[in-house]
């Protein structure tokens, strides 16, 4: 697809002939999960979110604690990407940790807020999170920093992270320089190495439903508390 003008696209050739059936064919929400009342659910989002990860991780989904985060740059042009979440706390909310000078990074300095999204596709849900991003105390990201494997730390320490390179032997020598760098202190913790936490003020759980009446709950702070709103499917 050719961008003609804003917010229109010409629509071309498939890169595939058959790829238009091939993705129709695909079967898509098969997964299954427990009855979700949302009349049931609790007041507010943290005790739900909690209770739908650990189910997740006993039903053996692959990597629940990935999500994808996005952020926004000085345009307003959005960019997502793949991160851990590290923790989730009663006050912080959703933590994960990044170097600050990173390009996610620099968008969480420019604009500090950012959306989480955690798909499981075996149970068909998605959770969604948003709101306004805060830095962490500096002894959570050292914390977060020195549990990290060799491997990530000697890459970390590069300061290189979303930069481009066109050499091997550049990543090989940073990462060399790195790697002495560790030897020499191993409780090394770069200043930019930088734990964040989502302060949600909106998450969306949604459970899918083989008839697509899906369930949609959203909470949305509200006068210190948190309102529930069902959102048509
Ligand atoms: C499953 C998965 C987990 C990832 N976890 C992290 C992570 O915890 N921290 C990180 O910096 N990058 C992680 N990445 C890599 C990022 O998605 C991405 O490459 C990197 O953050 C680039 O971001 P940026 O250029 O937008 O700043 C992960 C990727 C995948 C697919």
């Amino acid at each position: 697809m050719e961008p003609t003008e804003a917010g229109t696209t010409a629509t071309t050739r498939s890169v595939d002939a058959g790829l238009r059936e091939t993705l129709r064919r695909l079967s898509v929400l098969a997964g299954s999960a427990p009855p979700f009342d949302p009349g049931r659910a609790p007041a507010e989002p943290l005790a739900l979110f909690t209770e739908w990860l650990c189910h997740a991780i006993e039903s053996g989904v692959a990597e629940p604690h990935a999500m994808t985060l996005s952020t926004v740059d000085e345009t307003g042009r959005p960019w997502a990407r793949v991160l851990i979440c590290k923790d989730v706390t009663t006050d912080g909310g959703w933590h994960f940790a990044v170097s600050s000078i990173s390009r996610r990074g620099r968008q969480l300095s420019t604009n500090p807020v950012a959306a989480l999204t955690f798909y499981w596709p075996q149970l068909g849900r998605q959770i969604r999170v948003s709101g306004p991003v805060v830095r962490d105390p500096d002894d959570i990201a050292a914390a977060d920093f020195l549990a990290r494997p060799a491997g990530s730390r000697e890459m970390a320490l590069t300061r290189r992270q979303s930069e481009p390179y066109s050499d091997q032997a550049e990543l090989d020598a940073a990462l060399a320089t790195a790697r002495a760098e560790l030897a020499t202190a191993p409780d090394l913790v770069p200043a930019e190495w930088t734990s964040y936490a989502v302060v949600a003020d909106t998450v969306e759980f949604w459970q899918s439903d083989t008839t697509r009446r899906h369930v949609r709950v959203q909470y949305q702070r509200a006068d210190g508390g948190w309102t529930r709103t069902l959102l048509w499917p």
